[in-house]
């Protein structure tokens, strides 16, 4: 019989365990319990690299949010799915919630047309809701960040009312448009001026901060920052090994120092190594040589996938500006430099940079310093043929 694999490598996935990340859940736990005391608290952002565990965790923050009392909601931020529209249905879900409750009829219905004025002041030909001729008009008036300030101002007040904190949870936020970053923002702030029980836990790339700082300069206050990475030593070890031990497999030390070398302790590269190392054999203690015979195979599915999903979203251009990035030597690279190596003009290269950055491979660390969003990318790129041709290229 097959024995189950434990490990799991994707999106989002929980792994079997969680390994690290301690120091923030105990931070964000505490949080919680100011909230529930009364105590207002600042939101958090919890920023980082593709695959470092930002989703596991703000689900792992949020169970505990939950089990502590806290009323929670999770959004994702999609091209398609708007953060306006899934907002406004959780603070409707946190009113219905609330009106069970208690008799805070006035409050609740302020809180009910605060949500049709934000729903129309971000889509006014909204068709889910059922309005007044003379609604319509009240409503055009209105403005998205007032409109959503006017929103969490109400929840902000019911949760004060009835002592029961709300957290909403925001995951891949550099994706929300600017107008509907701003207009967090903003509500963020008055309900904080306040000291209304209500956060919000976002995560999402590194490039998070600075679009924060340059939708408002004083959103830097508003949150506080956790930036994760790769696992420690330590951690990383407990990641590979714990898994397996639910199904009494263990590993020899040096095939644990050499899975934690490949990896480098990355989560979503450690959860894809091991699930292969296991796919692979059939012992009960995994040795180095079952390690390193997984290594060729490990560096195919990530380069055919995971990498490759991304490089065959750039341009040749963009490609070239890439394979100039990995060839700086060490990273994070002058946009200079790239240019150097290109052998054009720094103006002349800026148009890709900003192309890559939208498309999520790049992000723009220092003004002038770039780096990649996938862990290890540059090692990919000096793996691949392309780059070598190119290389010799410009050698020659
Ligand atoms: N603390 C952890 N311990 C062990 N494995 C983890 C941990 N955190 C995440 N993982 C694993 O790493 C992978 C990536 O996790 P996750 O999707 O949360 O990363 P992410 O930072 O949200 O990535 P992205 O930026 O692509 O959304 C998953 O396979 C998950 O099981
Ligand atoms: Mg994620």
């Amino acid at each position: 019989m097959n024995k189950p694999n434990p490990y799991r490598p994707g999106a989002g996935l929980m792994p079997t365990y969680v390994a690290g990340r301690d120091e923030i859940v105990s931070e964000v736990s505490g949080l919680y319990e100011a909230m529930l005391a009364g105590i207002p608290v600042q939101s958090v952002i919890i920023s980082g690299l593709r695959g470092v565990g930002k989703t596991v965790l703000i689900n792992r923050l949020q169970a505990i949010a939950e089990e502590a009392g806290v009323f929670t909601k999770y959004i994702e931020i999609e091209e398609k799915k708007d953060f306006i529209s899934q907002i406004a249905s959780c603070a409707q879900a946190y009113l219905r919630e609330a009106e069970k409750k208690e008799k805070l009829k006035n409050i609740i219905r302020k809180g009910m047309d605060a949500i049709k004025a934000l729903s129309l002041s971000f889509d006014p030909n909204s068709g889910n809701l059922s309005l007044s001729v003379q609604d319509r008009d009240l409503y055009h008036s209105y403005n998205l960040p007032q409109s959503l300030t006017d929103v969490f101002q109400a929840i902000g007040e019911v949760a004060q009312k009835t002592e029961h904190p709300v957290c909403f949870f925001v995951d891949e936020i550099q994706y929300m448009r600017t107008e509907e970053l701003g207009a967090l923002i903003s509500a963020l702030h008055r309900s904080n001026q306040l000291g209304y029980p209500l956060i919000v836990i976002g995560a999402g790339l590194p490039k998070l901060l600075k679009m924060l700082a340059d939708e408002k300069s004083y959103a830097e206050r508003l949150f506080t920052y956790h930036e994760i990475g790769s696992l420690t030593e330590k951690e990383a070890e407990l990641a590979i090994c714990e898994p397996a031990k639910k199904i009494r497999v263990t590993y020899e030390d040096t095939a644990v120092r050499r899975i934690i070398e490949i990896t480098k302790g990355y989560p979503f590269y450690v959860q894809q190594f091991c699930q292969i190392v296991f796919q692979r054999t059939e012992r009960e203690i995994i040795a180095l040589k079952d390690v390193e015979d997984a290594v060729a195979v490990y560096y195919h599915t990530l380069d055919g996938g995971f990498f490759r999903a991304r490089y065959e979203r750039c341009s040749d251009t963009e490609k070239e500006f890439t394979f100039a990035m990995a060839k700086c030597g060490s990273l994070p690279c002058e946009i200079a430099e790239v240019a150097r190596i290109l052998g054009r003009k720094t103006t002349s290269v800026s148009p890709y940079r900003a192309k890559l950055i939208n498309k999520g491979i790049v992000y723009a660390v220092r003004h002038s310093a770039l780096d990649f969003t996938v862990p290890e990318y540059d090692a990919f790129l000096r793996r691949c043929e392309d780059f070598h041709a190119w290389d010799r290229g410009i050698k020659s």
